[in-house]
């Protein structure tokens, strides 16, 4: 391997070492993962994957989603999108759409960025929201080369070859192409090829030899969009072949050349041979956005697939890019629900279960119901104030209602419906799982076990939760199967996982060789995995995804947060403050923080789970080579060129830390007119101070 340094290297040479670095990685993951027998060790593999790394960025354009590592046998190998595949912010009203556009009016400040994006001004698309799969299409020179469906949003499956079975998917891209694009879009099947479809699995359902019939119960889909991901999800190409899938592209992720508007983008992707909705318009002013969500909200009943929603997305790139997006959400875009869907049914108990945290939730227990195409069991009852306050009655029956991905809620109970024997819900005062009292702190709505450590409800609840695929992504080990692990004494703590050997599973029913193989291969897998995946994995009350990932990033390392942690354990301390100095990180999170280090029990499960797995140092992906990448930066006064929030977007995406308070830790604080405190105590303490102009000049303008 070249050891020239990244910066001297010519676009060319660059060419050419990541063209070999490449296969040198395939070939070890390949040794790795299939055979199962290393040929590098992990240091050498690791310096390939930072040269690799170190060489992509500098020169983007010659970055490839690549497959980060073979999927366990007869599973999908896994793509890293070459820009994350973003979700989208929903909005249920009127209210929710103008509050949405009024943060993006805000988020400017200049008068020439501010009229175009004033309330009647702003141009924007909006479209329907499709219930399907969707999926990135790389293609390079003009040519389908990659295929991933969306999985946590940053890597995804490898479907490339059921993809290619899709004949609305264009192999080659007509007329001109770029050097590099990924194209998304939804895949989707219609009404009518869904109910043929239904009905031919069906057929051969019935055609089967009756032993056989039962074991293959679930054959039918419940919906369109289970009926295109699992079409695409199939291992064998032909069947994905035979299936009626569809696709409507309608956005990009990485790209050697960006369009200028989403609008003059769909003209693209229709001369390179791909559908866009028919129903997409380009539209001025919100009034006409809302009109235009009234207008498709007539027309769906009609349509020949599902929609949920219109989706408007702001036409203009620049702006885009400038806004950029917030947790996993641009904010330039939102998805307008339809109302959600209603139904009636008999609620036939009320269930407590048990979270990880402890906390008791009623759930109802339903008369199976179908609810716009889904089949519907359970419904959430929220809290023991919901159920008292809607007055709901085991045998009563309710209104539930689903929107999107939601759980379903029970809404309102029918009394006049109601038996005269039903008597009121009395919420059990000690939990269902373990017997320990259940206590419920003055001012909280939630009562919780306090059973800790010796619940075993709450101990399986966290092992799922830590396999589950936003946190260590363990594939292969189901909810069902961690709880009789666990019943077992299989596995009773996270780092047991890491544990298990083939022996230990051999003669579990509906445990077979391969099955077992595969599972062990996903655990080892698993023994690297990013920081804030880790972070997240744990449980801890209130870190979600986004803190998680505040965390991992101020932090760096597991060793520097866990020492961080626990020294934050004194208030007066200054890890304390640099906790609660992190931008969204308020005393609440900080006190289930330090609750949790202050926890014999977490701690020593941290020790044992630190011999197992790596914690890879988080990188901000876009960062390397920024002027303030890892910089910790404060803005204090008003700014005139940008808003608070959109220079605090910028600096983020530059891979620098936004901080609320000043500290020894601060490397630069930016200060507007008007400034107070916190420019003072910046020259206290010696830290850069910079105007506005001289900010701009750092980041490049
Ligand atoms: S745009 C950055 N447009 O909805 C925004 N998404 O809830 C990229 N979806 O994961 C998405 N129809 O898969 C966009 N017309 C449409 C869509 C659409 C369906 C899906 C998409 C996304 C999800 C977000």
């Amino acid at each position: 391997m070249s050891v020239a340094a990244v910066a001297k290297l010519t676009k060319a040479e660059a060419t050419r070492e990541l063209g070999r670095l490449r296969a040198e990685i395939a070939r070890a993951d390949e040794a790795y993962h299939a055979k199962d027998s290393p040929e590098i060790t992990d240091a050498e593999y690791d310096a390939l994957r930072r040269r690799l790394e170190a060489i992509e960025a500098r020169f983007p354009d010659l970055a490839e989603a690549r497959p980060i590592a073979p999927g366990p046998a007869g599973g999908f190998a896994k793509l890293t999108h070459g820009k994350p595949m973003l979700s989208l912010e929903n909005a249920f009203d009127r209210d929710d759409v103008e509050r949405f556009f009024q943060s993006v009016r805000n988020f400017f400040v200049r008068p020439e960025d501010v009229a175009r994006v004033e309330r009647d001004a702003i141009r924007l698309v909006a479209e329907p929201k499709i219930d399907g799969l969707s999926c990135s299409l790389t293609y390079e020179k003009g040519v389908l080369v990659r295929a991933a469906t969306r999985g946590d949003g940053a890597v995804g499956e490898d479907v490339t070859e059921n993809i290619r079975t899709i004949s609305e998917i264009p192999p080659k891209l007509k007329g001109e192409a770029p050097e590099r694009i990924e194209i998304r879009g939804e895949v989707y099947m219609t009404k009518p090829d869904f109910l043929k479809l239904n009905a031919k699995l069906e057929a051969e359902f019935l055609a089967l030899p009756a032993e056989k019939q039962t074991k293959n119960r679930r054959r039918q889909f419940a919906n369109l969009r289970n009926a295109a991901a699992g079409s695409v999800r199939q291992l064998d190409p032909d069947i994905t072949r035979n299936r009626p899938l569809r696709f409507f592209a309608y956005a990009w992720g990485a790209a050697s050349d960006e369009p200028e508007g989403q609008w003059d983008f769909y003209g693209r992707l229709k001369a390179w041979g791909f559908k866009v909705n028919p129903l997409a318009e380009r539209v001025t002013g919100i009034d006409a956005a809302l009109a235009r969500y009234a207008r498709i909200a007539e027309e769906r009943a009609e349509l020949p697939y599902d929609i949920d929603g219109v989706v408007y997305k702001i036409d203009a790139v620049d702006l885009q890019d400038r806004l950029g997006f917030v947790g996993r959400a641009p904010r330039w875009a939102l998805a307008h629900k339809f109302p959600a869907e209603q139904a009636r049914t008999r609620l036939n108990r009320i269930l407590i279960q048990v979270g990880r945290t402890g906390a008791l939730t009623p759930v109802a227990d339903l008369e199976p119901v179908n609810v716009g195409g889904v089949l519907v069991a359970r419904a959430t009852l929220h809290n023991e104030d919901e159920i008292a306050r809607k007055d709901v009655r085991e045998g009563d029956t309710v209104v539930i209602q689903r929107a999107g991905d939601v759980i379903p809620q029970v809404v309102s109970v029918l009394t006049e419906a109601r038996r005269k024997a039903a008597k009121p819900f009395v919420f059990p005062e000690t939990c269902p799982e373990c017997g320990s009292v259940a206590v419920r702190p003055e001012g909280e709505v939630i009562r919780r076990c306090t059973g800790g450590l010796i619940c075993p409800a709450q101990a399986v609840e966290r092992l799922r939760h830590f396999v589950s695929r936003d946190a260590m992504d363990i594939e292969g080990l189901g909810e069902k199967s961690i709880g009789e692990f666990f019943a077992d004494g299989l596995v009773r703590t996270p780092a047991d996982l890491f544990k298990l050997k083939a022996g230990m599973l051999d003669g579990r029913e509906g445990w077979k060789e391969k099955s077992i193989q595969n599972l062990l291969g996903a655990i080892r897998a698993r023994r690297k995995v990013s920081l804030d995946r880790f972070i997240y994995a744990l449980g801890i009350r209130q870190v979600g995804q986004a803190t998680a990932k505040l965390l991992a990033k101020h932090y760096g390392t597991l060793d520097a947060w866990r020492r961080a942690m626990e020294a934050a354990g004194d208030p007066g301390s200054e890890a304390y403050a640099d906790l609660t100095s992190i931008d969204q990180i308020g005393p609440s999170v900080a006190e289930d923080l330090i609750a949790f280090f202050a926890e014999e029990h977490n701690r020593s499960v941290l020790d044992d789970l630190a011999r197992y797995v790596d914690a890879e140092p988080f990188v901000a992906p876009s960062a390397r080579g920024s002027p303030i990448a890892d910089k910790t930066v404060v803005f204090t006064g008003t700014l005139e060129k940008m808003t608070r929030s959109e220079a605090k977007a910028r600096a983020e995406a530059l891979g620098a830390k936004v901080a609320g308070s000043v500290s020894k830790k601060t490397d630069y604080v930016v200060v507007g007119s008007d400034a107070g405190s916190k420019a003072e105590k910046a020259r206290a303490l010696g830290v850069a101070t910079l105007s506005e102009d001289e900010w701009l000049k750092l980041i490049g303008g």
